[in-house]
């Protein structure tokens, strides 16, 4: 089968996601599967070869065409982290062209990768989170306003961004527009919201084998100030696999993140992140393509279940195709 995994994307997670696609590209079963790395940029899509030579992709059909021939997909993996493979423009692009993909829907995409939606998608269900503020570019900064609903210290996100581009903790009222400053270079709007002090955990829920399964948690425990982009990538954190808590809170977690996976209808890979406040795990955010490179938390957690890569990967591409 003619395997397209699709890499870049328009976002600052262009090279997290080249690090994905990577992953996924080295550990396909090749006596299945035939993998084509496929570059999305803004400027281009191509095809990239094994000596690193470049064909446009035929946009019309996601085709591509080769010395030898026309070469068409039996299905996407998608591995493109933020706009636009994970917002849900790349899912009803392949979903018009009826190109199976490993992702979720992008009805689920768009509505997961908006940190605002997602967490007003859920009030209804009482998932517990942070307070929070939305700020739109453009519209006016009262800080006492914010301050007085999400107190200090407090976090400024970049409502649709990822690997915590454009993300500053704030510690005082006056740092607060410099903060939205820099999460707005991301996106046009903002997410402000209550620090949660607690534990923090990462929960892979994905369909495996035909059963939504959860992983194993991990335990984050960044040396920086909060899990950044140092902390993600550039080994500033301890990611401990299985989670120090306890079983209750094990538990807990768990359903809580079966739970958003099955009520979100959500498909494929996703990893949820929790705060927890005694007992009570406070939900951050929903991703639904997570990274797979080599520091990211998924693929760990897959081999703690004793999922090796080639099996993590190969049963979401059969996922795809049922
Ligand atoms: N947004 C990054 C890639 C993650 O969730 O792992
Ligand atoms: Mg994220």
């Amino acid at each position: 089968k003619n395997i397209a995994i699709i890499m870049g994307g328009y976002s600052s997670e262009y090279e997290i996601s080249i690090k994905s696609g990577t992953v996924v590209h080295q550990n396909l079963d090749r006596s299945k599967y035939q993998p084509y790395r496929i570059i999305v940029t803004q400027d281009k899509w191509v095809y990239l070869n094994d000596e690193e030579k470049e064909f446009p992709v035929d946009k019309s059909d996601f085709s591509i065409a080769l010395p030898e021939g026309k070469i068409e997909f039996d299905c996407v993996f998608n591995a493109i982290h933020g706009t636009p493979g994970e917002d849900g423009i790349l899912q009803a692009y392949f979903e018009l062209l009826e190109i199976p993909q490993t992702s979720c829907g992008h009805y689920q995409a768009a509505l997961t990768f908006n940190k605002r939606d997602l967490l007003s998608a859920l009030k209804p269900y009482n998932v517990p989170c942070a307070e929070s503020f939305y700020l739109n570019a453009g519209e006016i900064v009262d800080e006492d306003l914010i301050v007085g609903k999400v107190g200090l210290p407090c976090f400024v996100k970049a409502n649709r961004a990822g690997s915590s581009y454009g993300i500053t903790k704030v510690y005082e009222k006056e740092k607060l527009r410099s903060a939205i400053a820099t999460a707005l270079k991301e996106d046009d709007e903002v997410i402000i919201e209550s620090f949660l002090d607690g534990t923090e955990v990462s929960v892979g829920v994905i369909t495996y084998k035909n059963e939504i399964t959860v992983l194993p948690i991990t335990e984050i425990v960044s040396e920086n100030d909060f899990f950044d982009y140092e902390a993600k990538y550039q080994g500033k954190s301890q990611e401990i696999t299985p989670a120090r808590i306890t079983k209750d809170q094990e538990l807990q977690v768990s359903k809580l993140a079966e739970f958003i996976y099955r009520t979100l209808k959500l498909k494929g890979y996703s990893r949820s992140e929790f705060i927890f406040i005694g007992d009570i795990p406070h939900l951050l955010e929903v991703n639904t393509t997570p990274g797979l490179t080599a520091e990211s938390i998924l693929p760990q957690q897959a081999q703690a279940a004793g999922i090796d890569l080639e099996n993590l990967f190969g049963s979401a591409i059969e996922e795809a195709l049922r």
